[in-house]
């Protein structure tokens, strides 16, 4: 089995959303992962957004975003049957270098407290949790 790593163009958000739900991410189709704003923003900043394909099949993926004063990992998941096998260490590494190149100095993400995977994948990867913040935030869209 031969992984490749490519930009995620607009037609692959269907298979897009066949890996989120496959791996257990929450998905919505509406707001900001809509096809419509996914399309958008991947025409803005294509580096950010890194697809993982086995013979041309979309089997993990990963978006970055910035807010220059730091960029975030979103999303990042890779399909029950090719977890383990260090698809999610490549994605994140692309996208950490996607987002260095754009000149952010911190790299952050979020994850819910109870997901003990990805907290244990992110702190062997040199992300550490700042227990003393707490995550705001105001919702403007009920359906974003
Ligand atoms: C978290 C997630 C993305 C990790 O994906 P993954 O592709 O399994 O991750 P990797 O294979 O790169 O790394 C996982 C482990 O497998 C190990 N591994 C790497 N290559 C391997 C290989 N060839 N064979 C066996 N194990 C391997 C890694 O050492 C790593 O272990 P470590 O964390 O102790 O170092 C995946 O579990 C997932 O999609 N979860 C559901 C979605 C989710 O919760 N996303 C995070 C939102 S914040």
């Amino acid at each position: 089995m031969e992984i490749t790593y490519r930009n995620l163009r607009p037609e692959d958000y269907d298979s897009l959303i066949q890996v989120w739900k496959a791996s257990g991410l929450p998905v919505r189709l509406t707001g900001r992962d809509s096809r419509e704003k996914i399309t958008e923003h991947m025409k803005e900043q294509p580096d950010f957004f890194t697809g993982a394909f086995d013979r041309g099949r979309l089997i993990g993926a990963v978006i970055a975003t910035s807010d220059l004063r730091k960029g975030w990992i979103n999303r990042l998941a890779v399909i029950p049957e090719y977890q383990g096998r260090g698809v999610a260490s490549e994605l994140l590494k692309i996208s950490e270098k996607c987002l260095i190149n754009s000149g952010v100095e911190i790299i952050s993400c979020l994850i819910m407290d109870d997901n003990h995977h990805s907290i244990k994948f992110f702190e062997s990867r040199h992300y550490s949790n700042s227990p003393d913040v707490l995550y705001f935030r105001k919702v403007l869209r009920r359906d974003t």
